[in-house]
């Protein structure tokens, strides 16, 4: 196997980045693949989230930045999951970066011995668009865009994309974007759906799987994970991972997942609008 590698990006905070991690690695473990996630924020909130103490994870992304540890080195197997934690110093080893020759290669390489393990590497970047997210876009084969379909959001995502296209001429030649991912939908208010809909044919971006329904159980969950697919998995959210994971991995939809998800071909063209609007 070759892992495929995503960045999980979008440089606003909040809009359910590390959730989307956390819940399509999850769910692409239920499917038997082997999957890592790497914390490339700072804040290490996937490292808590995992029950991991942000402040004794050691070593972590930060010795690898510093050269005191091969990435491979700072993985703690989670379960079915693997993960490469982040703790605070990372933000210190941001700056050290920055004076480094080839700071933008650093993930990309630290990985490369790495790929044959997995099927899937999903990084979890920081809510900026500094030399960390940059890592992470440079290692990636495909960026995935959790939004929050809210009046400003496309402002962000012009920005992101904005920064991919930098990437992409100066870095990494191959990074796709590989679609954007509606999290934390309440399918009610027609300005949602209003806000999708622009959003997909402003930037002819396809929609990942079906939108993410806001569910309290997923603000609930970060101790146990903060991931609801696994154990106790029947919000609608968590299947919405788990078709988002099967289309990531281009296995065929699974009409029952998609109807638990929300997503019937109704609910779908209701949301998307007659005609669609979604892309590919
Ligand atoms: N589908 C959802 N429904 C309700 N709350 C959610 C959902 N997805 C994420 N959240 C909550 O929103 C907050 C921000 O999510 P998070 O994944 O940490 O965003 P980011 O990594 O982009 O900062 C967290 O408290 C998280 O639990
Ligand atoms: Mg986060």
């Amino acid at each position: 196997m070759t892992a495929t590698v995503y960045a999980v990006a979008n440089q606003k905070g909040g809009v359910g980045k590390t959730t989307t991690t956390l819940n399509i690695a999850a769910a692409m473990t239920e499917l038997g693949r082997a999957v890592l996630v790497v914390d490339l924020d700072p804040q290490a909130c996937l490292t808590f989230s995992l029950g991991y103490d942000p402040d004794t994870a050691e070593p972590s992304l930060n010795d690898t930045v510093v050269g005191r540890a091969s990435l491979a080195e700072t993985i703690i197997q989670h379960g079915e999951l693997d993960v490469a934690p982040a703790n605070i110093d990372l933000a210190g080893a941001e700056v050290t970066l920055l004076s480094r020759t080839g700071r933008e290669y650093l993930l990309r390489g630290e990985l490369v011995d790495l790929l044959e393990s997995y099927d899937a590497i999903l990084v979890d970047c920081a809510p900026s668009l500094g030399v960390l997210t940059i890592n992470g876009l440079t290692a990636a084969d495909e960026v995935l865009i959790p939004v929050q379909c809210e009046t400003l959001s496309h402002r962000g995502v012009a920005q992101l994309l904005e920064t991919v296209g930098d990437v992409r001429r100066l870095t990494n030649r191959g990074l796709e974007v590989r679609g954007l991912i509606a999290t934390m939908f309440d399918p009610r208010p027609r300005h949602t759906r209003e806000v999708l809909r622009d959003l997909l044919a402003r930037y002819e971006l396809p929609l990942i799987g079906p939108p993410v329904r806001k569910s309290i159980r997923f603000a609930e969950s970060p101790t146990s994970g903060a991931s609801l697919v696994g154990g106790n998995s029947s919000v609608p959210g968590s299947s919405a991972y788990r078709a988002i994971a099967a289309e990531l991995l281009d296995l065929p939809p699974d009409p029952e997942v998609l109807a638990a998800a929300g997503w019937s071909d109704e609910q779908r063209d209701e949301v998307l609008g007659i005609g669609g609007g979604a892309g590919s």
